[in-house]
């Protein structure tokens, strides 16, 4: 009885851990597809690592405004995905 518990207990956390992979990963795919339509995402991976958050607002308001189909509600993830983002990973990268 004891020792489902405790298995159940590491089920739950392992479920845990890779929903949240899964959701990081997510946003990941999204900007991919989301910024990819009009030049190489290679532009977008090459700033990574340079523009903080609020620069990246800056930057996908521009593409926005070129044409980009981002919903305003996804400015704030989309930018705080990539100002998070360490240098050369992420599907933005890939
Ligand atoms: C409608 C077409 C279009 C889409 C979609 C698009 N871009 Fe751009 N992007 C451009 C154009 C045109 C330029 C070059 C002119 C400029 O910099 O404004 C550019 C340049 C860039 C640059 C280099 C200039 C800089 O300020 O660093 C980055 C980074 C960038 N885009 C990121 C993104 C991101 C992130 C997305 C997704 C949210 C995205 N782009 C989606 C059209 C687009």
């Amino acid at each position: 009885m004891k020792k489902s518990f405790v298995a159940m207990l590491m089920t739950g956390v392992l479920t845990l851990g890779i929903s949240v992979a899964a959701a990081t990963a997510g946003s990941g795919d999204d900007v991919a597809s989301a910024c990819s339509s009009c030049h190489n995402l290679k532009r977008v991976c090459r700033m990574i690592g340079s523009k903080n958050k609020a620069g990246w607002e800056k930057t996908i308001s521009r593409m926005i405004k070129a044409g980009a189909a981002v919903s305003p509600a996804k400015v704030g993830p989309f930018a705080g995905y990539l100002a998070n983002q360490k240098p050369g990973t992420g599907p933005v990268c890939q």
